[in-house]
């Protein structure tokens, strides 16, 4: 694979970097070694994010993440390429440990985007992903404890109340390489408990992720609902499309989210960098939790801590 300039403004990239939030720990020295090697941001992505599905103690991504409400891993992911726009993602798939990688094969075999449940599950069987149970036993432990049966009521009863609370974390990976490539990925066991089918913003592509060689690269973290109703990654990336720095950016982004009234309202993180390496991390409400990102460009000796700043 090489990269392809088909846009109209080839950027002078760059000092090689990766940004990661916090969940990325199992890939980010890794990952960093690897573009210090010279690789390929789309090969990074996909090798710093597939680390943390592996790790068990990462409990919102792959391996270690939460099951649905009937106790069934269902993970979403994607990738996009910022050199030609192509991105492939997952939706709701089962028995994969890593749907990054499903959503790299996407994006390089299909004509689609998006795969979604059982079809998802097909492609990744019939292209040589070894199906593989998933939940992990502290996965099945914390569902046990956590997760009130239902018992003879349907399901959606435990949706439906007011108290209803979710716990979305997310990795995200964003790299620039050495040829001036940009590259995004995302991958979430989504919602703690969610129901069954539900699928977050780190499938939909312009909502979790969004990358684009000519500005920059921008993912999200947290209420996936609310990342989806405001098209929020490729909003923040026309921020700074239009000249904004990847600050205000960001910030234009998170003040943009008070339109959303009624529905489901939750925490989200946004984490952008421009073409020139630029970072920014933003958070939508200050609730007490510290949140941050690691970041490393190749003029560091190793992956510095950024912290979310917020918006309100
Ligand atoms: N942002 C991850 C999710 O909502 O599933």
């Amino acid at each position: 694979m090489s990269c392809h300039y088909g846009l109209d403004k080839v950027p002078q990239v760059m000092k090689p970097f990766i940004l990661m939030n916090s969940e990325g720990w199992p890939g980010i020295d890794r990952a960093i070694a690897l573009l210090q090697e010279g690789a390929l941001s789309l090969d990074v992505v996909e090798e710093s994010i597939r680390l943390t599905e592996s790790e068990e103690r990462v409990k919102t991504v792959g391996f270690g993440g939460a099951p649905n409400a009937m106790g069934v891993m269902q993970l979403d992911a994607s990738c996009m390429r910022g050199d030609t726009l192509e991105s492939g993602s997952v939706g709701a798939i089962e028995n994969v440990m890593h749907p990054i990688s499903v959503a790299r094969k996407v994006m390089e075999t299909l004509p689609h985007v998006m795969l979604v449940g059982a079809g998802a599950t097909l492609f990744a069987r019939e292209v040589g992903f070894q199906e593989t149970d998933i939940l992990a036993p502290s996965a099945r432990a914390r569902f046990e404890l956590e997760c009130p049966p239902a018992g003879d009521r349907p399901l959606v009863e435990n949706f439906i109340s007011p108290n209803t609370q979710g716990s979305h974390g997310t990795v995200i990976s964003l790299v620039g390489d050495a040829h001036g490539c940009l590259t995004g990925g995302v991958s979430t066991s989504g919602w703690d408990f969610k129901y069954p089918g539900r699928v977050g913003d780190s499938a939909v592509i312009g909502a979790g992720l969004y990358v684009d060689n000519r500005y920059g690269a921008v993912a999200c973290t947290h209420c996936g609902e609310n990342a989806i109703r405001a098209s929020l990654a490729r909003t923040v990336m026309l921020y700074m499309q239009k000249g904004a720095g990847v600050r205000e950016a960001v910030t234009e982004g998170l003040l943009g989210l008070r339109a959303l009234v009624g529905g489901y309202q939750g925490q989200l993180v946004i984490f952008a960098v421009d073409n020139q390496g630029e970072v920014f991390v933003g958070k939508r409400f200050s609730d007490g939790t510290p949140l941050h990102a690691l970041f490393w460009n190749s003029t560091m000796p190793e992956a510095q801590m950024i912290d979310a700043i917020a918006a309100e």
